[in-house]
């Protein structure tokens, strides 16, 4: 059972960009597995790099649109991206460095700041970034 299923009512209304959103919930979904399922920290660590990796590509693929379109509100939601690069960053650092696990707890975070920020800030742009 996935821990998040995309649906319609998350689309910005950019293809690639609810793409890329969708792939994050796939991420988090095999990273909730690899924990219920106790797979070896080798594992969990692969899925944590690809997590923070594609996060930081998806959060960049946005910052360069602002850009192009002059995105007026950009400031505050850069912030918001910012904000969540350090947390992944230090949770995963944590766990790499056996301070840390991934917990249910820390999954729940992840995915309710990834709706919420779909939700609010990224909506917010679709209709300035076409
Ligand atoms: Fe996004
Ligand atoms: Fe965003």
């Amino acid at each position: 059972m996935p821990i998040c299923t995309w649906d319609i009512k998350y689309s910005v209304g950019i293809d690639e960009i609810d793409k890329q959103h969708q792939k994050l919930v796939l991420l988090l979904n095999t990273l909730y597995d690899a924990m219920k399922d106790e797979d070896g920290k080798a594992k969990l660590e692969h899925i944590l790099n690809e997590l923070v990796e594609y996060t930081d590509y998806h959060f960049k693929f946005e910052e360069e649109l602002f850009e192009r379109y002059s995105y007026m509100d950009k400031t505050a939601h850069i912030k918001e991206h910012n904000d969540l690069r350090e947390k992944v960053i230090k949770f995963n650092n944590n766990i790499k460095a056996g301070q840390g696990v991934v917990t249910q707890e820390i999954l729940k975070f992840l995915i309710d700041w990834l709706v919420r920020h779909i939700l609010i800030s990224d909506k917010e742009y679709s209709q300035h970034l076409s």
